[in-house]
């Protein structure tokens, strides 16, 4: 059983305030969810995940670039969630926020059964084992034939991004993202059963190199 505590957005709920501010400064957030977007190609009939969604931004991108799409947010964060609610509803856009752990998607998923999921900055936060569990969870919530994708710090391949990196481990803790930094996920994402397990685009970031990863359930 996994520790159903959270980092909070942040870090800290003080910041969740601050969070969309710091998020377009410090990741270079317009770029990677641009191409995030369009890797996840949202179609009118796609059922869409969006776990670990945070206040909600890459939600409303998806349901702005595909209005016939059904999109659903998921995070264990309550405040964060009013904070995503309160945006899409802003824009009146139709999008479904639920509070879940990444580890349980499979329970959260149920009723909808996604034949995409999407996960963004979240996988570098947790655990090794919750990463594994994560990973586990959303193939078992997607329909075979189905997408994982991902967006994260993955391996920093450079010096530069090493060191801008650690922005992040400050927040984070050393332990959690380390994996991800030295390459692990697409081995975890193979482990797991995904197939056609692929690294994308790396962008490079003021905190480390974000990667857009996607695999499917066979
Ligand atoms: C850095 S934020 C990313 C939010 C959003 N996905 C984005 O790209 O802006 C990390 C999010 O993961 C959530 N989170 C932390 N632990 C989690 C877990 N075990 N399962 C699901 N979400 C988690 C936090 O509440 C927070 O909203």
């Amino acid at each position: 059983m996994y520790n159903r505590s959270f980092v909070p957005a942040l870090g800290d709920h003080r910041l969740s305030p601050l969070y969309d501010t710091t998020m377009s400064l410090l990741t270079c957030e317009r770029t990677w969810q641009r191409a995030f977007v369009k890797q996840i190609d949202p179609l009118p009939r796609d059922v869409i995940l969006d776990v670990g969604c945070g206040t909600g931004t890459l939600a409303i991108l998806l349901k702005q670039a595909c209005p016939a799409a059904s999109i659903y947010g998921s995070d264990p964060d309550p405040d964060i969630l009013t904070r995503a609610e309160n945006k899409a509803r802003d824009k009146d856009l139709l999008i479904h926020f639920s509070k879940g752990y990444a580890q349980e998607t499979a329970s959260v998923a149920s009723a909808i059964r996604p034949n995409k999921i999407v996960t963004s900055l979240v996988l570098h936060q947790v655990p090794l084992s919750s990463k594994r569990s994560t990973l586990l969870s959303a193939y078992a919530a997607l329909r075979a034939g189905g997408e994982l994708h991902i967006a994260d710090y993955g391996q920093q391949y450079s010096p530069l991004m090493r060191m801008a990196h650690r922005h992040v481990q400050a927040i984070d803790g050393f332990e959690s993202p380390q994996p991800s930094a030295d390459g692990m996920l697409p081995e975890l994402l193979l482990e797991t059963g995904f197939i056609a397990v692929q690294e994308h685009t790396v962008i490079p970031t003021p905190t480390g190199s974000i990667s857009l990863y996607s695999a499917m359930r066979p």
